[in-house]
């Protein structure tokens, strides 16, 4: 009766040695020696009340509710900055009035807006004038900012399919007048660019190598991410993924990924103690107590259902799928917008691992693989004592 379940893993085991040499998928990066600087910025946390499964599936019960940090990140091409993000108003009831329900009705909480981009821009001593760009991953509410807040001169980038209709002239509009009026609006066209990395169109922003604006299509029209080239030699990147997923189990585990950067023995252990078998598997799981390392694909999906906050999840799933390549890559740091494992000074967790999240500006994050923090940050996600924890039933 045994065997079958043997051969399982046994196929398990050798599949996980074809993975077992450092792997890094072709990345397809054209070579430069230009850089970026990136550091971060929290602006707001954002509650998804009983929303989270607009979001990510499966949603085991009592877990519907997650924290959404809002980042925002500083890009400096030598003296030029930009701005990738500019996070949520801080009177979101003033968004265009179809936003503005989700925080009437309940879906969002508004708690903790004290503090938009421009106070965090002003406390890091950063006038907004010398703010050359600004670009929208995408144009929901917690990424636009407040624009009119800007000087006109500060231009504004977004994706070529984003909807620029504004209320009140559309009704159900995302944007407002204020967020286009006077500005110079640049639009991203990836169709007239021959440049792919990693299966992705993109667009080599500065045009030395530095920056690349990656089309990422799914979450909403217009959608896109940004690589950036922190260190030249030897090459490592950050991606600027925004919306591309929510939760790190989207993303994560690949085999891939573990070969990289192996699941910490800890983890690994509290996994199989409390990953729900009833709602997760893995060919190595047995007898409830779940095997996180024989896991062949991410624990969680994009939501799909009728109420889903994704606009194409099919195409959602595909972008994902790329930005996953990346994410279990040596030399790419994979930097959603809304990582809650990521926030400074992260605590909570089962073992302290030093650095467990990473830090804001003014440090940056260039240096993120000499120091090590993808490897400290990585399975954070999976931690049973961990703030993002979501993989078995509440109470
Ligand atoms: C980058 O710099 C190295 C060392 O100076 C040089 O050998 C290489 O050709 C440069 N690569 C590019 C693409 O400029
Ligand atoms: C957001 O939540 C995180 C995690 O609980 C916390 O560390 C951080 O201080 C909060 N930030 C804001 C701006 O509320
Ligand atoms: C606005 O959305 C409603 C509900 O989805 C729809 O019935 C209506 O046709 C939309 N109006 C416009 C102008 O798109
Ligand atoms: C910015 O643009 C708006 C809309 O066109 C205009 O009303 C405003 O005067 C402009 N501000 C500056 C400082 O040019
Ligand atoms: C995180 O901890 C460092 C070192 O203790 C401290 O300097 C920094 O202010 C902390 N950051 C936040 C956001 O609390
Ligand atoms: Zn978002």
């Amino acid at each position: 009766m045994h065997s079958p379940a043997l051969s399982f893993s046994s196929l398990a085991l050798c599949l996980l040695h074809a993975y077992a040499t450092p792997h890094r998928p072709t990345l397809d990066i054209p070579p430069s020696n230009a850089t970026v600087s990136i550091s971060r910025f929290i602006t707001a946390n954002l509650t998804a009340v009983k929303e989270l499964h607009t979001l990510v599936q499966p949603i085991l019960p009592g877990r519907d509710t997650l924290t959404l940090p809002i980042y925002s990140f500083l890009v400096q091409h030598g003296s030029r900055k930009l701005l990738f993000d500019a996070g949520i108003r801080k009177d979101p009831l003033n968004l265009a009035p179809s936003l503005a329900t989700l925080f009437t009705n309940g879906q969002f909480s508004p708690a903790a807006m004290d503090k938009d981009i421009f106070d965090v821009l002003k406390e890091a001593g950063i006038a907004s004038s010398s703010i050359e760009t600004v670009i929208w991953s995408h144009l929901h509410f917690d990424h636009i900012g407040d624009m009119s807040k800007f000087p006109n001169s500060t231009s504004l980038v977004i994706g070529s399919a984003t909807d620029t209709s504004t209320y009140p002239s559309n009704p159900n509009a995302s944007l407002l007048e204020s967020d286009l009026a006077g500005r110079n609006v640049i639009r991203i066209d990836f169709a007239k660019s021959t440049l792919k990395i990693n299966d992705l169109q993109a667009v080599d922003y500065f045009g030395d190598g530095s920056f690349y604006l990656v089309n990422t299509p799914g979450h909403v029209p217009g959608h896109l991410t940004a690589l950036a080239r922190v260190t030249a030699n030897p090459p490592s990147f950050i991606l600027l993924a925004g919306d591309t997923f929510h939760h790190p189990g989207q993303a994560r585990p690949r085999p891939s990924l573990q070969a990289n950067f192996p699941c910490p023995a800890h983890l690994v252990a509290g996994a199989g103690k409390h990953v729900s078998t009833d709602y997760f598997f893995s060919s190595g799981s047995h007898d409830g107590a779940f095997d996180i390392q024989s896991r062949a694909e991410p624990l969680l999906r994009i939501a799909d259902g009728a109420d889903s906050f994704w606009a194409d999840p099919v195409v959602a799933a595909v972008s994902l799928e790329k930005v996953a390549r990346w994410d279990a890559a040596d030399n790419v740091l994979v930097l959603i917008a809304h990582d809650l494992t990521l926030v400074a000074n992260l605590t909570g967790l089962s073992q302290n691992s030093g650095l467990s999240g990473l830090p804001y500006h003014p440090r940056t994050l260039n240096g993120w693989k000499k120091e090590g923090w993808k490897r400290n940050t990585v399975w954070n996600f999976i931690d049973y004592e961990g703030p993002a924890w979501i993989f078995s039933p509440l109470g």
